[in-house]
């Protein structure tokens, strides 16, 4: 069995459809990217697995458990790390509390300390600036607190909703590295990206959605194959 199987999920705020029956699997250790354009549904995917949302529809089932009914931190207890578009940070506190926060509902002190230095090798800049406050650093560090948040909650799935966005072109590949590193070290990554070319690069599966609905799947390599693919998300 997937990591994460999504089934006929349905999303709506208030009567407006935003997710139509999605359809959707992770397995362990994969790097999976959604694609489409703006509006079409990918921010509410990944809220929608986190819980952050209610689905009208549908069912979640991660490590082979229901997770429908949780709580977004019961969500994030179960091993599902989600890193928000817009980071979210929160700007007058440092960069070390900002990445301990991620760390909330473990006791196990020994095993944090790890963690923060697993994240510091990661991003050594953010070691260099673990006291400055978050609101002082670049779009791309900040990028990076917010992922070091997510794993400090020690995922298995770690959800990334558009990483790259407002970022240098020299942190980006920093950031992309990082995130290759995250899914070699064994966890499965979600990844919605707007730069199609850096998702072809980094994932080995692609869905595309559009209006809420999935209306492609398949592997990178055979997806960025085909000529309407190639048009509508790589523009060659
Ligand atoms: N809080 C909200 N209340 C009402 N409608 C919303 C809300 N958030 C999103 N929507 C609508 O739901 C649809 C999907 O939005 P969503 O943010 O998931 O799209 P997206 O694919 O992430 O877009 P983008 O590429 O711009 O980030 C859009 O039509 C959007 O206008
Ligand atoms: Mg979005």
């Amino acid at each position: 069995m997937a990591l994460l199987e999504v089934s006929g999920l349905v999303v709506h705020y208030g009567k407006a459809l935003a997710l139509d029956g999605v359809e959707m699997r992770i397995e362990a250790g994969e790097l999976v990217a959604v694609l489409g354009p703006n509006g079409a549904g990918k921010s509410t995917l990944l809220k929608a697995i986190s819980r952050a949302l209610p689905a009208s529809a549908g069912r979640l089932v991660f490590r082979e458990k229901a997770i429908d009914a949780l709580a977004v931190h019961e969500v994030v207890a179960a091993g599902i790390g989600h890193c928000p578009e817009g980071r979210h940070l929160f700007s007058d506190l440092s960069v070390r509390k900002n990445l301990l926060l991620g760390a909330y509902l473990r006791g196990d002190k020994a095993a944090i300390a790890a963690d923060l230095e697993h994240v510091f090798a990661l991003f050594p800049v953010l070691r260099e600036r673990q006291h400055q406050l978050a609101a002082t650093l670049s779009g791309g560090e900040q990028q990076m607190v917010a992922i070091g948040r997510a794993l400090m909650g020690r995922p298995a799935l770690l959800l990334l909703d558009e990483p790259s966005v407002g970022i240098a072109p020299r942190l980006k590949e920093v950031l992309f590295d990082a995130i290759r590193q995250i899914q070699t070290a064994g966890t499965a990554i979600l990844l919605v990206e707007q730069d199609a070319s850096v998702a072809f690069r980094v994932a080995s599966r692609i869905y595309l959605l559009e209006h809420g609905r999935i209306v492609r799947e398949g592997r990178s390599a055979d997806l960025a194959g085909d000529d309407d693919v190639r048009q509508i998300y790589l523009g060659i």
